[in-house]
């Protein structure tokens, strides 16, 4: 056997998969999100490795199978978030997550001081979300903290040196500190000396297959988990969803709706130039990258629909009703910027809407505008990567956004594409699995693991009479960002 942990945003999901790529057990533990201020959006690294711990001890617990059995564990994270650790490797304060967007001041100092060589070398605009600009937040805002960190890793890499005691980097994860030469697979000299950052602050890189050695012995006794278990970097969420998805060649597009949501394309080199319209980071197949847009609060916003008008109620509820509301939810049309937008506004000021309310409007036409509102965010994303001449035929659906049919066939039906779901999808978590079977020699590559592991289960056709509807509410939907980022001048 091998594991697969994801570190997600709003939990920890751990998956024990055999040699079939069959999922024999799977254990959960959310964690809090803090959002003290507007924008902000941190999460206590103590948290992570609690729930990772007694996640993987119920994994163990439930499966029944005898710990020297599992061979190997990998991880895949939420991207970007900065965790600072001290001369001791303690965090120095709580993470500042990829959701974060207090950094604006900050990307505007990495534009200017790096000018043309920002898209050159890193391949992406300064973003808030990304590391760079929470790093200089820090050492604006908070000097004596600052003082005190020697180093800083992301998430996954943090938990990951919590059960081994290694300090690494996977290049799919470093892809989205905005510190790596991209498609120089190393930290970029240039820009560490352009902040006056120290070899010493940037951990040393490693593939997302590597291998960093073995659990710790208190790893191994607070899991259950054998200290001879081999463990494997893993790489970033998008990187793993897209392994998990079997994105590993040209012409695959990925939709992946968790707390964020992204539409991801394979990339076999770095020739490619989307003049930093959507990101460009390294894959987690060796030498490989991935292009991809992302909308900052997809499952967010039903998250939070739900939290705040249906408090207690599963998702299963919530969306009971979402089939018998008609496409376009009545004339009630959402746009998803809860938190600000990255892919293709980069504004972090803009709020969300709903517009169109009717007397007659009944709970589940809310939620449905906002599974339309998120998947018309995805669109666009959709939109750019066709305008730059990819084709986009095909996307195979994941994480949240896969779960439910009516959700799938609306992805088809507003990206005008066929919409693939995966049998049993596990989401990022399967793809670290992976990384871990490829790793202990049960395949040569990830392409034959996912030729064993990844199932395709249902194709989803567009619907010629929705796709005309929803091109013409996307139409409006676009125009509601121009409209409503007034309100926040
Ligand atoms: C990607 C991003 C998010 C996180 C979510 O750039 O910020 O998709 O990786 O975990």
């Amino acid at each position: 056997y091998v594991i697969g942990v994801d570190l997600g945003t709003s939990a920890v999901k751990t998956l024990l998969v055999d040699r079939d790529g069959m999922v024999r057990a799977e254990a959960t533990r959310e964690y809090p999100l803090y959002h003290e201020k507007s924008g902000w959006s941190e999460q206590e690294p103590e948290d992570w490795v609690k729930g990772a711990t007694e996640s993987l001890q119920e994994l163990v617990r439930q499966s029944g199978v005898n710990a020297e059995d599992i061979e190997g564990i990998s991880f895949s994270g939420q991207m970007h978030g900065l965790v600072l650790l001290d001369e001791g490797n303690r965090p120095v304060r709580r993470a500042i997550l990829w959701n974060d967007t207090r950094t604006t001041e900050q990307c505007r100092e990495i534009e200017r001081t790096l000018g043309d060589k920002l898209l050159k070398v890193t391949r992406n605009p300064a973003l808030e979300g990304f590391t760079l600009p929470k790093i200089l937040w820090v050492r604006r805002h908070e000097p004596q903290t600052f003082e005190a960190a020697r180093r800083f890793l992301l998430p996954k890499d943090y938990l990951r040196y919590r059960l081994t005691g290694e300090i690494h980097m996977d290049l799919s994860d470093a892809a989205g500190t905005l510190l790596l030469d991209v498609a120089g697979r190393k930290w970029s000299k240039d820009v560490m000396e352009a902040f006056g950052l120290s070899d010493e602050f940037c951990p040393p890189l490693i593939e997302a297959g590597g291998e960093v050695g073995t659990l710790s012995a208190d790893a191994a006794s607070a899991t259950g988990l054998s200290p001879n278990t081999r463990v494997f970097a893993g790489g970033a969420d998008n990187a793993c969803g897209a392994i998990g998805a079997g994105i590993l060649s040209p012409g695959l597009t990925l939709c992946s709706i968790g707390t964020s949501g992204v539409i991801l394309t394979y990339e076999d080199d770095a020739d490619a130039d989307y003049r930093g319209k959507v990101h460009f980071f390294n894959h987690g197949k060796p030498d490989a990258f991935y292009a991809m847009g992302v909308t900052l609060a997809a499952g967010y916003s039903l998250g939070w629909f739900r939290n705040t008008f249906a408090s207690g109620e599963s998702y299963d509820s919530l969306l009971a009703g979402v089939g018998e509301v008609p496409v376009g939810s009545g004339g009630l049309l959402f746009t998803p910027y809860l938190v600000g937008e990255r892919t293709p506004h980069a504004d972090s000021v803009i709020r969300a809407s709903f517009i169109g309310m009717d007397g007659s409007h009944k709970r589940e036409h809310f939620a449905r505008a906002v599974m339309e509102g998120i998947t018309f965010s995805l669109n666009e994303s959709v939109d750019l990567f066709r305008a730059a001449g990819k084709s986009v035929d095909t996307i195979i659906s994941i994480g949240g956004g896969a779960k439910n049919p009516v959700w799938l066939q609306m992805q088809a039906d507003i990206f005008n594409a066929e919409v693939v779901a995966l049998e049993n999808e596990q989401g990022p978590g399967l793809g670290a699995a992976m990384l871990a079977a490829v790793g202990c020699g049960w395949f040569p590559s990830l392409g034959e693991c996912a030729q064993a592991f990844v199932r395709r289960s249902r194709t989803y056709k567009p619907d010629p009479a929705s796709v005309k509807r929803y091109e013409e509410l996307f139409r409006i939907y676009q125009n509601v960002y121009t409209q409503t980022s007034l309100l926040n001048q």
